[in-house]
């Protein structure tokens, strides 16, 4: 890998999926194919996946950072739809504002990681 290779995957938005009591629970989203999410997701973003982040009545719950500066706590991703929808908004690099469907996910953890 050289290093211009190495800086362009450092700089891929990361996801950081849940994957806790909730969140990745198929008895609770039996709806959810959980493998596909985050190989979609893997395809756009650097994938990592949490415990508990605390927001079980929102699950799922995924954590986008496009830099530093810029990151949205999404909920209720549960469906192919949204997955697919939160996959072509991170592609696009996160322009603002996002489309409605995720626009509607967004929301401000009471305690941010
Ligand atoms: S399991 Fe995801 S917020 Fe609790």
């Amino acid at each position: 890998m050289n290093a211009t290779h190495s800086s362009a995957v450092n700089s891929r938005p990361s996801a950081l999926v849940c994957r806790g009591c909730c969140c990745g629970s198929s008895r609770k989203h039996p709806e959810v194919d959980f493998e596909k999410q985050i190989e979609d997701l893997s395809s756009v973003a650097r994938v990592r996946t949490l415990n508990c982040v605390n927001e079980c009545a929102r699950s799922n719950i995924v954590i986008v950072r496009f830099d530093r500066k810029r990151s949205f706590w999404l909920g209720e991703v549960n469906s192919d739809a949204s997955t697919l929808a939160l996959c072509g908004w991170i592609g696009a690099g996160g322009v603002e504002p996002p489309p409605p469907l995720l626009e509607a996910k967004i929301f401000m953890p009471d305690n941010r990681l």
